[in-house]
């Protein structure tokens, strides 16, 4: 006897990269996008999408004939009903297409990074979300990385010993990237390293490729443990990069390349000098190497919430923490000094 799965219906706004086209990209883990997340997941009835450019309407039409599609999110949303809304547009959109949502019957969003282009925005979304009791989802992505949930789970502190220096690299953007590194080390660090007290932040143009509004910030966090974390951005025309690297008492974690490869790094004698000890140079363990099916773990989890059997991994108030911290860190750079929070 097979019992019957509930699906909840589903529709996505914005077919634009991760919307829609990086599911056409042969390197990627699939689902790369939140339409491979909804389509290729029995609990859901992905009825439509939308975008506001034909083109990419067109593009859908080519591989699925059994969707509906829309110019406007405002029509697919009166006219589908979808239980489950996965928005993937313009960061400067999020905030109005979630406010419409809420207000037509949704029961649950998923929202791409950033929250919103203000705290303001975040802080009335978030509060207005949660008393219509709508499960919020950001796809703050580590959050559902399996590799790194495990690093939550058990603490950096037990792959290090007691952290004494982080660094990290990121590109492009404050916002639009520094927005994933922000989150990474709040919900890495929080358990324990406390609460980002302070910022510091320092304008960084000489190899400032980012987005026209949103420039290359190197900045400074002040944990309440007394942790100061140092990241610095370069140039996404060079290289990408998201890396983290966590200096601990007994060794070293890495997370390198786009936060794909975890290495761990125990003590050696130094091979030159008696007495003295180093990091080893050959990772002790490697922990990642292959890319994780994130986006499964998100719509598990989006189902789950809807389920009543878990909670958002992402919620609005983890995002607005983050909000919170950019604008520290933006106002710090105009003023040149460093602002508590
Ligand atoms: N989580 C991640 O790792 C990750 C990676 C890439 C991008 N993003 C985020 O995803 C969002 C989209 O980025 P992208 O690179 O896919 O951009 P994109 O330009 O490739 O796609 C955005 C799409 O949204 C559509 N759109 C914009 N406003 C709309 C509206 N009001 N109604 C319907 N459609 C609308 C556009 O026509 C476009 O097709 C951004 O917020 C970005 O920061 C997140």
């Amino acid at each position: 006897m097979t019992s019957k799965i509930y699906k909840f219906s589903s529709a996505l706004i914005g077919a634009g990269r991760i919307g829609f086209q990086h599911e056409y990209d042969e390197k990627r883990i699939k689902p790369a996008s939140h339409y491979g997340m909804l389509i290729g997941n029995k609990k859901i009835n992905f009825k439509a999408i939308c975008d506001t450019n034909s083109n990419n309407l067109e593009l859908i039409k080519k591989n699925n004939k059994n969707i509906n599609l829309y110019e406007s999110y405002k029509e697919m949303i009166i006219k589908e009903k979808p239980d489950i809304v996965s928005i993937a547009t313009w960061r400067d959109t999020h905030y109005e297409i979630m406010d419409y949502c809420s207000d037509n019957g949704v029961k649950a969003i998923i929202c791409e990074k950033p929250i919103s282009e203000n705290l303001k925005d975040a802080k009335k979304i978030v509060s207005k979300l949660k008393n219509l009791n709508i499960p919020l989802f950001i796809n703050h992505r580590r959050r559902f990385d399996s590799e790194l949930i495990k690093l939550k789970t058990n603490n950096i502190t037990h792959y290090v010993g007691e952290i004494l220096q982080v660094n990290c690299f990121y590109v492009y953007g404050l916002l639009t990237t520094g927005t994933h590194l922000i989150d990474t080390l709040i919900y890495l660090l929080e358990n324990t390293e406390g609460e980002i007290k302070s910022v510091l932040g320092f304008s960084n143009t000489s190899n400032s490729f980012c987005p026209t509004d949103d420039p290359n910030i190197d900045f400074i966090l002040f944990f309440s443990s007394g942790l100061k974390v140092f990241v610095q951005s370069l140039d996404m025309k060079s290289y990408d990069i998201f890396e983290f690297n966590f200096f601990g008492k007994k060794g070293k974690l890495s997370l390198k390349n786009i936060g794909r490869d975890i290495e761990q790094f125990n003590i050696i004698n130094s091979p030159e000098h008696k007495g003295f000890t180093e990091l080893n140079f050959n990772p002790k363990k490697k922990l990642g190497g292959k890319p994780r099916n994130q986006f499964g773990t998100l719509i598990n989890n989006v189902i789950e919430t809807l389920n009543g059997k878990s909670i958002s991994y992402s919620n609005g108030d983890d995002s607005i923490k983050v909000m919170k911290i950019i604008e520290a860190i933006k106002f710090s750079t105009l003023k040149n000094k460093k602002i508590n929070l």
